[in-house]
């Protein structure tokens, strides 16, 4: 139910990508301990490491509106046909603020898998 309430939110967000570039478009919806759903579309740049995924724009927006922690699951949706495996630098940004959460990919045709970051991201380095 609240697994299917993100990816709706997901694609929602996905309809602002802005990908000029790839003509890949990908939306996430972050779920926070408050209630609250900040979503998040990727945001390409003709200079292209300046982009930002879709994951990262929703977790950016939800820690400028001082949540930092709780985050409670994010969901990711494309505009492919394969599942939207979240990339090694999101990766690296859900341990820094959501180690024990959980991510979801969903597929056009409905369907969906769950993660744990820890899952997705063993061995990761947090500390120095
Ligand atoms: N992208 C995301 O939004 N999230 C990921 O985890 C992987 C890649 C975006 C970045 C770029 O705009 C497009 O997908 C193609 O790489």
């Amino acid at each position: 139910m609240i697994d299917e309430m993100l990816l709706k939110e997901a694609y929602k967000a996905m309809q602002n990508s802005y990908s000029p570039y790839s003509n890949f478009k990908v939306g996430a919806a972050l779920l926070c301990k408050s209630g609250k759903v900040y979503t998040g579309c990727n945001i390409e740049n003709a200079s292209f490491s300046a982009t930002i995924c879709a994951e990262r724009t929703a977790i950016f927006k939800a820690v400028s509106e001082g949540e930092k922690d709780g985050f409670i699951c994010l969901a990711i949706v494309c505009s492919g046909d394969d599942y939207p495996y979240p990339c090694g630098v999101c990766r690296q940004v859900f341990v820094e603020f959501m180690k024990d959460a959980n991510i979801i990919v969903g597929k056009k045709n409905g369907e969906y898998k769950k993660f744990t970051v820890k899952e997705l991201m063993p061995n990761s380095f947090t500390e120095f």
